[in-house]
């Protein structure tokens, strides 16, 4: 959609709601850790599109979340992968390095900790997952962090489903849109939580969803989804203006009642301003925007590297854990956006349908 001069929304060449099966183009971000299957249902029962995030899970609890959240709703919803490699090569030195520095904090903590080996480590992959996907019938799956292989593009494709890809900059969008993606969600700098890059062979790009929306849309031939910093009626017209053809929020819903944020962490995101967040890695070995605290401080006065993602994610898990049990804001990622202060207590179907009304669909 793109807004006519009297400012109704009004369609564009492609309209996303003729593709997907969703009354409106409203996305509730999938937010793994904060997500759950009855904040999907919600705006799933709302029209809009709820997504559930699995990325890095195994396929039994991917089938459990999936079956859980269609007890709550018979309408469709989007799935969310994690598309990187899982077997990036790590060095010995690096994990030893890391937690020799974790140890004393864990040990501060009271919780106990496992020197751990690079042999130590499993993850698993997207391809782990996707027997469940099919057996399931998803019938949307979103991806960040990389790639579906083509292979993979082709078999979900041939089974009918809708694949929304994530970029960061107009070269992982064109790349999404040779893969042959349905959507492309466009991820300002703004959002909460980890960047969608992929492209390693640049450095992270930056951009803000002002300068990355208008550019991506007039790269590609499919609906651009905006991502990052929208929270109401007028960031989301904004966004249509600029050629999005959906959108994607996910820090407004940070703090409603089916999220699973500590009250802690909800209470750091109502109180949080434009200035609150900032990119680290401390706590995952990718970037990600998070709301500042004493582990990510930490972090960087070590100096130290950080080992890339999933092994630093693995070797901070127990203490997020923990973090998030006792409600202890420095020792949990704290993932939110430029404009989380604007997310709101109540029901998550409250909160989306207090969006929608303001907005001419
Ligand atoms: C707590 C949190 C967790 C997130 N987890 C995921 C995820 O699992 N998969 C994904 O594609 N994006 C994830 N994101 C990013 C969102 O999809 C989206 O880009 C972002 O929330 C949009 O910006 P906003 O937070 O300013 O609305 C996450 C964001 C947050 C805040």
């Amino acid at each position: 959609m793109t807004m006519s001069n009297t400012g109704q929304l009004m369609p564009s060449c492609v309209q996303l709601t003729d593709m997907l099966p969703v009354r409106y183009p409203v996305i509730q971000a999938p937010m793994l850790g904060v997500t759950t299957p009855a904040m999907v249902a919600a705006i799933a029962n709302g029209g809009g599109l709820g997504s559930l995030p699995v990325g890095g899970l195994s396929p039994q609890k991917t089938a459990e979340l999936i079956r859980l959240t269609r007890e709550k709703t018979s309408r469709p919803f989007a799935v969310n992968l994690f598309t990187h490699a899982v077997n990036a090569p790590v060095d010995q030195a690096q994990l030893d390095a890391m937690q020799a520095f974790l140890k004393p904090v864990h040990e501060k903590l009271g919780i106990p900790f496992e020197h751990k080996s690079v042999a130590d480590f499993s993850f698993y992959h997207y391809r782990d997952q996707l027997e469940v996907l099919l057996m399931e019938k998803v019938e949307i799956i979103s991806f960040t962090f990389g790639i579906l292989e083509p292979d993979v593009v082709e078999l979900l494709k041939s089974r009918g489903c809708k694949l929304i890809g994530t970029a960061t900059s107009v070269r992982e969008a064109i790349m999404l849109d040779l893969l042959g993606v349905d959507a492309i969600v466009a991820q300002g700098f703004e959002a909460g939580g980890h960047r969608g890059s992929f492209l390693t062979d640049e450095a992270l790009p930056q951009v803000g969803l002002m300068a990355l929306l208008p550019q991506i849309a007039a790269a590609v031939s499919v609906p651009v989804i905006a991502a990052g910093g929208l929270y109401n009626d007028q960031t989301i017209k904004a966004a249509f203006t600029l050629g999005a053809a959906g959108v994607q929020l996910g820090s407004i819903f940070l703090a409603c009642d089916e999220s699973a944020a500590s009250e802690v962490y909800k209470e750091a995101v109502i109180s949080s301003g434009d200035t609150s967040t900032a990119l680290t890695k401390a706590f995952s070995g990718r970037w990600a925007r998070g709301i500042r605290n004493g582990f990510m401080e930490q972090m960087e006065q070590s100096g130290l590297e950080i080992p890339y993602y999933t092994y630093q994610n693995s070797l901070t898990s127990a203490m997020r854990t923990y973090g998030q049990q006792h409600n202890l804001r420095d020792y949990i990622s704290l993932w939110a956006g430029q404009s989380a202060a604007h997310a709101r207590r109540g029901k998550a179907g409250e909160i989306f349908l207090s969006l929608i009304e303001k907005l001419n669909f």
